[in-house]
């Protein structure tokens, strides 16, 4: 049932105000004034290193959790693809909590990397969306990231209700390692309870994403920027292009333009750019006038300040409301699958059932 809408993804898209703020509201009832995990068995005072392991989407997911561990809880991460992480046959040195994302949960590669961890680290976290899969089964404890079926083979609301629950994680990491003061968690935790409020915002943009998407949907390729937190985004906004337009897209952290890919821009290479106004703001808008200047063509997704910062010469302009910086990649996330959704729209191809794509990757 799409609810009124014309495809599952679409659907799925809409729903995560809700499903973002059931997530949020597991792991923070009510009243709470720090992260409550099934059981509290973890305390990450003792841990040394994070191994986070998964595919696709779910990578990325964990790719943007290495950015919080770390700066909200000065924990170091690993982050590895599961293709990659089984067959190298890594060390897993002791007190190395390892975590797997994927919402699944029967990712034949992400359940291998597993079961090699088994006897390896001291703990085996899951983040799944499917409770009663092997991975959660396999592991020592399973969060659910409750974001319900997932029908679309772009994987969406999953992907924020991921985002979520390791931003939560991440939380309870700094809060047990006596990283942030109660006045950070605390600001932290109203500003996760109004995401699902911000998300609404975002969904608003449609139209202004929709005339972006129209330019999209002509272009060849497509290339994707991003800085700190908005570097994984932009590989999880460019996979979506990929897979439900067939559009070829790519994504650099935006420090990179200049050591490659910039010898592609020419007036018909648009690049997204992901940029809040955030301290890193000012080295990425240097990266765009470098990409203006060779007739690039600019879709930033920026707040008010940003997209009045960079100045004139930006192609289309996707306005997000201003959130706590830590909760950028979720609300970006939402204008990321949006521009893909129309984009594939506009072409005409199957956004529901892409080609050569299965939902679950249960062989390798
Ligand atoms: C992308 C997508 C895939 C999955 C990947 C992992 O839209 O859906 O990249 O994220 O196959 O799947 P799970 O999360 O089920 O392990």
């Amino acid at each position: 049932d799409k609810a009124g809408h014309k495809h599952f993804m679409a659907k799925e898209i809409a729903e995560q105000p809700a499903v973002i703020g059931a997530a949020v509201a597991h792991y923070l009832p009510a009243g709470a004034q720090s992260v409550q995990l099934p059981g509290d068995t973890v305390d990450f005072a003792d841990v040394e290193r994070l191994v986070m392991v998964a595919c696709g989407t779910a990578y990325y997911a964990c790719l943007t959790a290495k950015y919080w561990f770390e700066q909200l809880a000065g924990l170091p991460v690993e982050v590895d693809i599961a293709s990659e992480f089984r067959y190298r046959e890594p060390p897993v040195t002791p007190r190395t909590t390892a975590i797997f994302v994927s919402q699944s949960g029967e990712t034949a590669d992400t359940l291998a990397a597993l079961r090699y961890c088994r006897d390896k680290a001291d703990r085996i976290l899951s983040v799944v969306n499917v409770p009663e899969s092997s991975i959660a089964r396999e592991s020592d404890l399973a969060l659910p990231i409750l974001a319900g079926t997932e029908i679309g083979v772009a994987s969406t609301k999953a992907f924020t209700c991921q985002l979520s629950v390791l931003l939560m994680l991440a939380i309870k990491a700094a809060a047990d390692r006596g990283r942030l003061g109660e006045v950070e968690v605390a600001d932290t935790i109203s500003a996760l309870r109004g995401l699902p409020a911000a998300i609404n915002l975002a969904l608003d943009q449609g139209k202004a994403i929709r005339r972006a998407a129209r330019r999209l949907s002509e272009a060849r390729d497509v290339l994707f920027l991003g800085r700190g937190l908005m570097y994984p985004l932009a590989l999880e906004g460019a996979l979506k292009l990929k897979e439900i337009s067939y559009i070829h897209a790519e994504a650099y952290a935006s420090g990179e333009l200049k050591h490659g890919p910039i010898a592609l821009i020419d007036k018909h290479m648009p690049v997204v750019v992901f940029a809040p106004r955030d301290a890193l703001f000012d080295k990425t808008v240097s990266n765009m006038q470098e990409v203006m200047a060779r007739k690039g063509k600019i879709v930033l997704v920026s707040d008010d300040a940003g997209i009045a910062g960079a100045g004139d010469g930006v192609w289309s302009a996707i306005r997000m409301p201003q959130v706590h910086p830590v909760l950028s990649p979720i609300l970006y996330a939402i204008p990321a699958q949006l521009l893909a959704y129309h984009t594939a729209v506009a072409k005409g191809t199957d956004v529901d059932q892409p080609r050569n794509l299965a939902k679950s990757v249960t062989v390798e």
